[in-house]
């Protein structure tokens, strides 16, 4: 086991409106490189927005935030890192509905510098992997909540990132469906050394992880 810290984030804080919403109010926080951590909370503790700050979808207010080695707060452009570091698995998994499977597990290979054979072959060796491959020229619509969340899950992994953001993957879907995702992401993290930083409301998956974190009004508890 590898201990050098992935992640650490020190005495963060984001706040909304003005300042009037603390949505994070100093986190203090390390993970190492192949963790599997979860994060549980109360609705409104901060939970998302602390994710959202560690895969730079937002930038923080204060503090300190360092994630595979980057600065978040001081680097600019930070698209190139979202795309290389970090695979988004959400409750709402934003599948483009006009686009085919296959399409949208390619999106986020664009940012990178792969021939149309490389993104072919890498994109379906993961819908392969999840199980979906004679769906691969299907439009997410026709599918299933399980079957789009594995498409989901194949869009985070197609640039085979260092870390997997997962907010509530399962929150959507019934508990085998919901079984199946976890089953597919602790595999990841096991095979594949990939950290996994995942929410979750259920305390059964929290149990899963290998560390727990719960999260109080902004802060770790
Ligand atoms: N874009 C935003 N603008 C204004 N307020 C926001 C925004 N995003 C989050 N908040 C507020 O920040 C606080 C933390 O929200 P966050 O989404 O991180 O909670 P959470 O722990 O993920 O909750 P849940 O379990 O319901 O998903 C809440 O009070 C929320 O209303
Ligand atoms: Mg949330």
């Amino acid at each position: 086991m590898n201990n050098e810290n992935i992640i650490e984030i020190k005495n963060l804080k984001k706040s909304y409106d003005h300042g009037k919403i603390k949505a994070l109010n100093g986190i203090d926080l390390n993970i190492r490189k192949g963790e599997f951590v979860s994060i549980m909370g109360p609705s409104g503790s901060g939970k998302s927005t602390l994710l959202n700050m560690i895969g730079a979808l937002d930038k923080a207010d204060e503090g300190y935030i360092k994630v595979a080695g980057i600065d978040l707060i001081k680097t600019g452009d930070l698209s190139e890192f979202r795309s290389k570091e970090i695979g988004f698995v959400f409750q709402l998994h934003n599948l483009i509905p006009n686009l085919t499977v296959l399409e949208n597990v390619q999106i986020p290979m664009y940012e990178g510098s792969y021939s149309n054979k490389e993104m072919d072959e890498r994109a379906k060796e993961l819908l392969k992997s999840v199980g979906l491959l004679e769906k691969i020229d299907q439009k997410p619509t026709k599918l299933s909540g399980g079957e789009r969340q594995r498409v989901a899950i194949a869009r985070a992994l197609v640039n085979k990132p260092s870390i997997i953001l997962a907010d509530e993957p399962t929150g959507s879907l019934d508990s085998k469906t919901g079984d199946v995702i976890l089953g597919i992401l602790r595999d990841l993290h096991k095979k594949e050394n990939v950290t996994l930083v995942m929410v979750t409301h259920e305390s059964y998956v929290a149990e899963m992880a290998e560390r727990k974190i719960k999260v109080r009004d902004g802060k770790i508890a």
